[in-house]
């Protein structure tokens, strides 16, 4: 049995058991789907209590199976046609019931039938009171799963359906889709220190009021998504956006350009390779009034200072790292983009037409290195992400 090894492709055989957190696992059947994986659901009948299967019909477009003699299956052999049609199973939620079942290789319904009789890797994501969860069975079935090769993703400690904090709650829908999606990219920076500065920065200019970019951060943070999922290790220098970084991914969190300067130059030493997202504030106010300034009827002037600029600072570093920068222009896209890589004397920078990339769920971009230019029709950011790369990979090991 292949269990260890990491599934390629993307059919995924959902296993839902029974626990509260059956819920979340109809949210992460959409967004596999949405992430393009085809999620057949199958249910043991205590899962039944907590959802119905008419929520997972609906989303994944299947009949979904319960029970091991249902007959509208046309081979009736569906234990062991449904795992061999997909590249991986995802139990999700695990009870300790069903790992204890899973441990000792007990079939006595479809699922955990399905689980022994399969040919592809299996990941479990438990779910249960923190008390089931310290229980030394519970463990010891725990041990015996990794020691065959099962892969667990979570549990996380936290509040529980019960009432009481401890560890077995399961992760949430997106933790467990990204890192679903994780085991089905290409390492093509495993181990490699990625740096990356993502979303605006924010000068303040009174104690209420400031200066800032347009920037969601989207696409720094889909960058960060995608170099987890090529095997990197990634640390994020965020300015203030909404998203939630990956769970994996050490996050320094800053307002202003200064201080986004100094978090980067105390990681940038540390970093394979540092990639310039963030869209840093060009000026700051000279002075800074702590109170807030009072409104009049009169013009108001600010004298305005250049910030550093960060990206120049690391490419010109003694060992400097990898750097790649982006260039959002609204006029003459490929020649300002293009004139800016040499300027800051980058081997890739990746340009966009502010209009259309900023805030959005999608992007059009020109890859712009040494040898030319490479366009990238408009797509997903995070498809985006992984093309870029892809590149980055290869001129890095050039
Ligand atoms: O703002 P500009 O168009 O020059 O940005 C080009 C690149 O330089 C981007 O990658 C941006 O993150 C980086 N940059 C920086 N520090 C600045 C200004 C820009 O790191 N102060």
């Amino acid at each position: 049995m292949s269990s260890s090894s990491s599934p390629t492709s993307n059919r995924i055989l959902l296993g839902i058991t029974g626990g509260v957190a059956a819920y979340k696992a109809a949210e992460l059947a959409r967004l596999l789907i949405q992430d393009g994986m085809s999620v057949q659901a199958v249910m043991t009948h205590s899962a039944c209590q907590f959802i119905g299967p008419t929520t997972l019909q609906a989303l994944t477009g299947k009949l979904v199976f319960t029970d091991m003699w249902q007959t509208n299956d046309a081979s009736s052999m569906a234990h062991i046609n449904l795992s061999r049609e997909v590249d991986a199973i995802l139990v999700a939620p695990a009870s300790a019931d069903f790992i204890a079942k899973l441990a000792n290789g007990l079939a006595d319904d479809l699922l955990s039938t399905l689980c022994l009789a399969r040919d592809c890797p299996l990941m479990i994501a438990p779910a249960m009171n923190r008390q089931m969860w310290e229980n030394p069975a519970t463990q010891r079935n725990l041990m015996m799963l990794q020691q065959d090769g099962v892969k667990m993703l979570g549990p996380a400690s936290g509040e529980q359906a019960c009432g009481e904090t401890g560890m077995g709650r399961m992760l949430e829908a997106d933790e467990l889709a990204q890192a679903i999606r994780a085991m089905s990219q290409p390492k093509l920076l495993q181990s490699q220190r990625v740096l990356i500065t993502a979303g605006p920065t924010f000068e303040a200019i009174d104690a209420v009021r400031g200066m800032t970019n347009t920037s969601s951060g989207k696409m720094g943070y889909a960058l960060a998504h995608a170099a987890l999922d090529a095997g990197a290790e990634v640390t994020l220098v965020s300015g203030p956006v909404c998203l939630k970084p990956p769970v994996a991914v050490k996050c320094i969190r800053v307002v202003s350009a200064r201080a986004m300067m100094a978090a980067v130059k105390k990681e940038a030493p540390q970093a394979d390779i540092f990639i310039s997202v963030a869209a840093v504030a060009d000026y700051r106010v000279v002075s800074t009034s702590k109170q807030k300034i009072k409104k009049t009827e009169d013009n108001l002037t600010l004298v305005l200072t250049p910030n550093p600029d960060i990206l120049k600072y690391v490419a010109n570093m003694r060992k400097a790292p990898f750097c790649v920068g982006f260039a959002a222009e609204t006029e003459n896209l490929e020649k300002n983009a293009e004139s800016k890589r040499r300027n800051k004397k980058l081997p890739l920078l990746v340009a966009n037409k502010a209009q259309d990339a900023i805030g959005s769920d999608e992007s059009a971009l020109i890859l712009l290195d040494d040898e030319g230019k490479k366009h990238l029709a408009k797509a997903p950011k995070i498809d985006q992400a992984r093309h870029i790369i892809n590149h980055i990979a290869l001129l890095y090991k050039k």
